[in-house]
């Protein structure tokens, strides 16, 4: 028996060495758990860091390393994890979920027939770098291991396994916190989770683990052990430990969304980009912003947004879905979800775009405007006080204070055409549907319902009546001297 596990040792260290020409690589990410501790509705692995799933941030982390195969264990809320993976991994599923090393043995079918190293990741530990899993990759070919292991240094070891080296270094092993006794309690150099094994070994170790542990788990650390016993086992310690954290507490999750925000105003300011209170601006991570840019404080900018060069975004907006060129002045307030600002827009402050608002090149809006399916078209003027919904604006054309586009019946929505160099006189209500021709003038205070021709001047009969002396004669009336305050 002993001869035999033996022969097959040497066939898998032989296959090895041709896996390592290969460079295969497959990837096994553990997302099955519960996550008790973030008293949640939602799976952990979907809570978000920068708008984002941790989950995707270590698919993306992952897939950054090209591997051959990608499989994701999933459990615990596993429809709602597979629907987010999507076509990005296979999922599999552990049910019940009687610990790592059975969550991983989940994952051999997927990966039948594959050759070469397994990476194992966690779906709770978003921060890791592929920097990081290369230098593991490498290490681990290097030496010729056959399951190594990512340690690091932690303050407040509780809850991790423990690295547990013999007084000679040879053997290595992980004990569980829930095994550890009081002198392996005080080890601070723990295991962050992260390995990487060969396949062969990695199915084979499996096979023979047992849960004979404090929790009756299948314990994926014991294959380290079981490397260690045949002297190819490597630990490597991770540089940065804050790439380890594992999430498993709101806390946690606010300390890693800190980190990722950390790590996407560099990038940024890197590129360019200024920021005038870094800790006041919030960004995601499929945000793009251009050179010269200035962001003030209380900045949120989310989804697929993207800032164009030399913007000035002067503080406290939120940004959603929204395209934005260069040399645009966001002023202070403004709202804008899946709109469209041109180069050389000026907007705010206080204004608000709704999906479909789309401004084209030099546009003016100013405070206390709204604009919902509009198009703006180049140098149109908004600059007070307007609501402007289901229309289309032509070049150059103001509109006054106070206009409103009535765009809604109560039944349906109904859309307003403005021409070119159109006039709109402050306090003007266009009822839609309704088309204003290139040139034309409405006055002031007009109740449109009609359509007005180009060049046309619109007006309502509204004639201007005045009776001298009437506030006095009132005011007597009433009792009350003219010249009182009060
Ligand atoms: C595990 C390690 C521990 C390490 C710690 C790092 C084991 C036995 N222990 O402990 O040495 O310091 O991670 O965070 O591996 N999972 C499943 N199915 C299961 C159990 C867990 O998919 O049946 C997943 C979880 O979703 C999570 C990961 O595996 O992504 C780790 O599980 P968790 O329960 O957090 O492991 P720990 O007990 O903390
Ligand atoms: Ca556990």
């Amino acid at each position: 028996m002993r001869v035999k596990r033996k022969a097959v040792d040497n066939k898998i260290l032989t296959n090895r060495k041709a896996a390592a020409r290969t460079q295969a690589v497959a990837v096994v990410v553990l997302a099955a758990g519960r996550g008790t501790r973030m008293k949640s509705d939602r799976a952990k692995v979907l809570h978000e860091l920068a708008g984002k799933p941790m989950l995707l941030h270590v698919l993306d982390t992952a897939g950054t390393l090209r591997p051959e195969r990608i499989v994701v264990v999933v459990g615990h809320q596993g429809g709602e994890v597979s629907r987010v993976v999507g076509d990005s991994a296979r999922c599999v599923v552990q049910e019940p979920q009687l610990g790592t090393g059975h969550a991983v043995m989940q994952a051999a079918s997927a990966l039948r027939g594959f050759r070469g190293e397994v990476l194992v990741l966690c779906g709770d530990v978003p921060l890791l770098r592929a920097k990081t899993l290369r230098g593991l990759l490498s290490a681990h070919r290097r030496r010729g291991a056959l399951a190594s292991v990512l340690s690091m240094t932690v303050e407040d070891p509780s809850g991790y396994g423990r690295i547990v080296r013999s007084a000679d270094s040879a053997a290595l092993r992980i004990v569980e916190d829930a095994d550890a006794d009081p002198a392996q309690q005080h080890i601070d150099e723990v295991n962050s989770g992260i390995y990487c094994f060969d396949a062969a070994f990695l199915w084979r170790s499996l096979r023979g683990l047992g849960r004979d542990n404090a929790q009756g788990e299948y314990y994926l650390t014991d294959v380290i052990e079981a490397a260690s016993a045949r002297n190819a086992a490597y630990c490597r310690m991770i540089d940065d430990a804050g790439e380890g954290i594992g999430i498993n507490s709101r806390f946690d999750l606010a300390v890693a969304e800190a980190l990722t925000q950390d790590r996407l105003l560099s990038k940024w300011m890197d590129r360019g980009v200024t920021f005038l209170d870094p800790g006041a601006a919030y960004l995601s991570a499929g945000v793009h912003i251009g050179r010269d840019t200035v962001i003030g404080p209380n900045v949120r900018l989310e989804g697929a947004t993207r800032i164009g060069k030399g913007c000035v975004l002067d503080g406290c907006s939120y940004l959603r879905d929204t395209v934005v060129g260069s040399a645009v002045h966001v002023r202070w307030g403004v709202v804008a979800d899946s709109a469209r600002i041109a180069s050389g827009v000026n907007i705010g402050p206080y204004a608000h775009l709704r999906p479909e608002a789309r401004l084209d090149e030099d546009v003016h809006v100013g405070n206390f405007v709204e604009v919902k399916k509009s198009r703006l078209r180049r140098g149109v003027k908004a600059n007070h006080l307007s609501y402007i919904g289901d229309a289309e604006v032509g070049e150059g054309s103001n509109i006054g204070a106070g206009t409103i586009t009535c765009n809604y019946d109560g039944v349906r929505k109904y859309r307003s055409s403005i021409g070119k160099r159109v006039q709109i006189g402050s306090d003007t209500q266009l009822v839609a549907p309704v088309k204003i021709g290139d040139d034309a003038y409405i006055a002031a205070g007009s109740t449109i319902t009609s359509d007005v021709a180009a060049g046309a001047l619109a007006f309502n009969d509204k004639r201007q009546k005045v009776r001298e002396g009437w506030v006095a004669a009132f005011k007597r009336r009433s009792g009350r001297a003219t010249d009182s305050k009060s």
